[in-house]
Order: structure tokens, then sequence, then C-alpha cells
């Protein structure tokens, strides 16, 4: 059976269809000070070139990002021309002749192969919602990426926590991207992945405080300390990846991200990622098996899982109380409907339904499973 996750993915696309916020999905939100590394984070998990990060308010609007798991096109190919028997047709994605690609919500029709092309769309796509001049808006981007090399995840990429006002953005800038990030994370079905970097602070960190205001008890609130390659001659992060410092109920993972220099030198996330098990074999050798961006994609992973596990019995209650409505509604209208809506509708139910079925098979595929083993490992 595929994850949960694939599905939920999709439904969340419906109910945002429908303009319904009905149900709260499950999501990886990165919370963090501004350039602290959310986007250069979130750009490790996916393995991919594709965000834009750098100094200063580069990321304005909210990016909601979907990883799909696809098999490579070389095994989509064989699947499609296999002997009439397709089991999986739906997911062979026919005419697209890339292992790896993008779509976005606002251009459905359009297939990005290129990432760089990908990564120019969100800035053009933020220019056209928050203006050219450091603007924020709250209205979300909806990005999908398929590749055979992700984790089915959904995760959202957040403009920084500032204080102070520069280009267009309002006096009250520090409330306004504050309430953009509450809006996210207090949604009990996120996860909170706090980005806070090695060379400042952590008591101070506005993220944990962020997170600390949604989830007080720390039950989905993870750290993340990047930067650490960026520490003062002489310090370290020991004391605060062991959690003497803050202790974070889910974790505290340390990361090192491309620096400003490795993105100027088009430096590979391969070799990225390398130069990163390296760094922390040489400088956390007693941490080094539970550090670091690969490390970082598996706990999120089964904690995702963990997550829905423990969300199936509200979410089914509700999607149960959700279909009757419409199924209420749809006899209401009777057939057959021209009605646009009304289509709308019946593909929520159809989902709704669906949806309980696999939320049951989950229910016993996680019970009868070892956890991290449901949990799809792709790194
Ligand atoms: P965001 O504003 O939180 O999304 O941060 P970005 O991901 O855009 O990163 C801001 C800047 O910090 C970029 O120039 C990154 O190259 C740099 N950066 C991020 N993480 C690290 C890291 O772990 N080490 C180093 N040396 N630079 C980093
Ligand atoms: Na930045
Ligand atoms: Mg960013």
């Amino acid at each position: 059976m595929e994850t949960l996750i694939p599905v939920i993915n999709r439904l969340q696309e419906v109910f945002l269809t429908v303009g319904a916020e009905s149900i709260q999905l499950p999501q990886i939100v990165v919370v963090g000070s501004q350039s602290s590394g959310k986007s250069s984070v979130l750009e490790s998990l996916v393995g991919r070139d594709f965000l834009p990060r750098g100094s200063g308010i580069v990321t304005r609007r909210p990016l909601v990002l979907q990883l799909v798991h696809v098999p490579p096109l070389e095994e989509r190919r064989k699947q499609e021309n296999g002997n009439g028997l397709k089991q999986n047709s739906q997911n062979t994605y026919p005419g697209i002749k890339a292992d790896e690609w993008g779509t976005f919500l606002h251009c459905k029709n359009q297939i990005f192969t290129d990432f760089s092309e990908i990564r120019k769309e969100i800035e053009l796509e933020t220019d056209r919602g928050s203006g050219e001049n450091k603007g924020i808006s709250p209205e979300p981007i909806y990005l999908k990426i398929f590749s055979p090399n992700v984790l089915n995840l959904t995760l959202v990429d957040l403009p920084g926590i500032t204080k102070v006002p520069v280009g267009d953005q309002p006096e009250d800038i520090e409330t306004q991207v504050q309430e953009m990030i509450l809006s996210f994370i207090s949604n009990p079905n996120s996860l909170i992945l706090c980005v806070s970097p090695a060379n400042s602070d952590l008591a101070t960190s506005d993220a944990l405080k962020l997170a600390r205001e949604v989830d007080q008890d720390g039950r989905r609130t993870l750290l993340v300390v990047s930067k650490l390659d960026l520490m003062d001659a002489g310090t370290d992060a020991l004391e605060v990846l062991l959690g003497r410092v803050i202790p974070v109920r889910l974790g505290i993972i340390g990361v090192v991200n491309r620096s400003q220099h490795d993105l100027n030198t088009n430096k590979s996330l391969s070799d990225c990622a390398k130069d990163e098990q390296a760094f922390l074999q040489r400088h956390y050798p007693s941490l080094a098996s539970r550090s670091g961006s690969r490390y970082l994609a598996r706990t999120l992973s089964r904690l995702l899982m963990h997550h829905i596990r423990d969300c199936l019995p509200e979410l089914k209650t509700r999607v149960t109380v959700l279909s009757a409505q419409y199924q209420a509604r749809l006899s209401s209208y009777g057939q057959p409907v021209e009605d646009h809506s009304a289509t709308l509708l019946q593909i929520v139910t159809k989902f709704a339904s669906d949806y309980c079925n696999t939320i049951e098979g989950t229910a016993r595929y996680i019970q009868t499973s070892e956890l991290c083993g449901g949990a799809r490992i792709c790194y």
C-alpha cells in the first residue's frame, strides 16, 4: 500500500478547489528568523535546487510544497508498455518524459522539468502577489514536485520573522509575518520545524517562542540548528544539540546547508551533502549519525507517520460528517446537474469515501507494521 500522504495531498487540493477548509491536514511548516536557512533546509530535503534563497527577505509568500514520490521514468515507461495490465496507469504520468518535474496550481497545465524555471516561476508569482519591492502576502503559492528521490511530504516555506520594515513593507511587518506564521502553525496538524542558526543565541529564538505559543507541550515542534559551520572559532553547538540549553521534545538536529558562496559557485547538493557529513564527523563525531539533512528527512518522515496515526480517529469522524453533509446536498440537487459546484461536491464526496477506506487500511497497516518501515525513505 502507498503511504497515506499522497491521498492527503490530493484531498487538500480538492478542498482547496471547493474553497473549503474543513479538514486540517498534516504538513511540515518551517519557521525561523529571516535568513536563518529555512528555504535551504527545505531544498536539501527535496534534494533539488529550486527555491529562491539568499540574504534579505527572499521568501515573501507562503509556499505550500507537495512532494510526490513517483517511479523513475524508465520504470514508468515499462509500466505503461506492460502487456495491457495497467494496474498503475494513473501513476505513470504518460506524456511526461522526465524523472522529476513540478507543477503549480496557478498554471496547472504547465509541466516544469527545468528546476531553475521553477525558481523563476516562484519569483514571478511572488512579485504578482506581493509586488516587487519586498512586500509580503499571506496568499500561498502551491507547488508540487514529482520525483523518484523524494519522500511523500507536504512542506510549507514561510517568510522569515523580521522586525524592521524595508521597501514596501508595512510598519507592522513584524505582526503581519507573525500572524501569517501563526495561521499555519496553529493548525494542530502541522509539524513545526523551527530553524535557528547556530551562530545566534538560541534563548532568543523567535521561532521557538512562536512555536510555544501554539504548541505548549512541544508535541509537534522540532528544532533544526543551521549554520553549524559559521560558529566562532573555539565554540561549538554541542550543548545546544544535546538539548541542554533548551530541550525540544521531538528532537534537535544540526545541519550544514550551502553557504552563499556555495550558491554563487553552483555547488551541487550532493557535494554539499558529502561535505556536510564530513563536517559532522569531524566536529561532532558522537552526534554525526543523528545529525545532518539526511537524518532530518528520515526523522520528519517518521514523525509524520506517528502524527497521521494520532490524527486518524478524529479525521475519520470529520470526513464522515462532511461526506454525509455533501451527500445530502447532492441528492437535494437531483440529477443531472449542470452546476459546476455540484460536480466538485461529487469529487469531494468520492474522495471522502476513498479517504475513509484508506484511513481504515492505514490504521491496520500501521498497527501491524514497523512504523519507520512504513515510511518510504528515498534518500
Ligand atoms: P531563509 O531566509 O531562512 O529562507 O534563509 P535562506 O535559505 O534563504 O538562506 C539565507 C542565507 O544563508 C543564504 O545565503 C544561504 O546560503 C545561507 N545559509 C543557510 N544555511 C546555511 C548554513 O548552514 N551554512 C552556511 N554557511 N550558510 C547558510
Ligand atoms: Na533569506
Ligand atoms: Mg526563505
